[in-house]
C-alpha cells in the first residue's frame, strides 16, 4: 500500500500574538492541557501516520526538539527541518522534498485545531489516483483566510484573505498533496507580502483540474490571534471535559 507521510509546519514569527511569542514559538503555547503542536501531531497518528516531519525556524528549534523528542512518546518517528527565514508556507513545504521521497503527504499548519478524526479524509484521498485535497469549513469571518469559490462540489478558485470574500468557505490548514507539489512550488513567485503562498500551490492544482475538497463536520479554528487562541482553548477544554 502507498504510504502517506505527515508534515507539521510550525514556523513563522507569531507576530499577531506578541508578546506571548517574544521568547517562544507560537506552536509551543498552551491550548487546553497540551502545547498547541501536540494537536496536529495527535491527528496524524490517529490517522495512522508514522513518519512526521516538523519544520520550524532556527530560533526555537531547540525547544521544539526538547519537547517532542524522537516521537516514541507519540507512537511515530519525527524528522526535523529548519526554515531559515519566514518566507511563507509553500517555502517551508519545499524543504520536505527529500523527506517525502515520492510518498504522498498530509500537511497540517501547526496552529490549526479541530475536532474531526482525519482517518476518513485520509482514506478518501488515498483512494484517488493523485492530485491534491483540501478541507473547507464554513466560517463567519472568511476574510481572515484563504477562501474557496465553489461550483457544485468543485473548487474553481481560491483567494487569499480577500476583502470581499466570494463565499463563507475557509480553506483550513489541512492539505493532502502528491509528489507533484514540489514541481509546482518551484514555479511560484512571491506574493505582494513577499511570501510563497500555499494558496498559489492550491490554485496550480485547480488549473490542472486536480484539486478535490471536503468539508469538516466538527469544529475548526486557527490559533494565531488572541481571539482564536482563546477560542481554540475553550473548544479543546470542552472536549477534554466531555471525554
Ligand atoms: C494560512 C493560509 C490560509 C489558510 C490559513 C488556515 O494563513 O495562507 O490560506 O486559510 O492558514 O489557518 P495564515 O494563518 O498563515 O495567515
Amino acid at each position: 500500500m502507498e504510504t502517506l507521510k505527515g508534515i507539521v509546519l510550525a514556523g513563522g514569527t507569531g507576530s499577531r500574538l506578541f508578546p506571548l511569542t517574544k521568547v517562544t514559538n507560537k506552536h509551543l503555547l498552551p491550548v487546553g492541557r497540551e502545547p498547541m503542536i501536540y494537536h496536529p501531531i495527535h491527528k496524524m497518528t490517529e490517522a495512522g501516520i508514522a513518519e512526521i516531519l516538523v519544520v520550524t525556524g532556527t530560533e526555537h528549534m531547540g525547544d521544539v526538539v526538547n519537547l517532542l523528542g524522537s516521537g516514541r512518546e507519540f507512537g511515530c518517528r519525527f524528522t526535523y527541518k529548519v526554515q531559515d527565514e519566514a518566507g511563507g508556507i509553500a517555502q517551508a513545504l519545499a524543504l520536505a522534498e527529500n523527506f517525502a521521497a515520492g510518498s504522498r503527504l498530509l500537511v497540517i499548519l501547526g496552529d490549526n485545531i479541530f475536532e474531526d478524526d482525519l482517518s476518513e479524509y485520509t482514506r478518501a484521498y488515498m483512494a484517488k489516483p493523485g492530485g491534491a485535497m483540501i478541507i473547507l469549513k464554513e466560517v463567519s469571518d472568511p476574510e481572515r483566510f484563504g477562501v474557496a469559490e465553489l461550483s457544485g462540489d468543485r473548487v474553481t478558485g481560491i483567494e487569499e484573505k480577500p476583502t470581499q470574500p466570494k463565499s463563507p468557505y475557509a480553506v483550513t490548514g489541512v492539505y493532502y498533496y502528491d509528489n507533484r507539489v514540489f514541481e509546482i512550488i518551484r514555479t511560484l513567485k512571491p506574493s505582494a507580502r513577499g511570501e510563497y503562498e500555499i494558496t498559489d500551490v492550491n490554485n496550480a492544482y485547480i488549473q490542472r483540474s486536480q484539486l478535490f475538497a471536503k468539508f469538516f463536520h466538527g469544529w475548526w479554528t486557527d490559533a494565531g490571534t488572541f481571539e482564536s487562541l482563546d477560542r481554540a482553548s475553550q473548544l479543546v477544554q470542552s472536549r477534554e471535559a466531555g471525554s
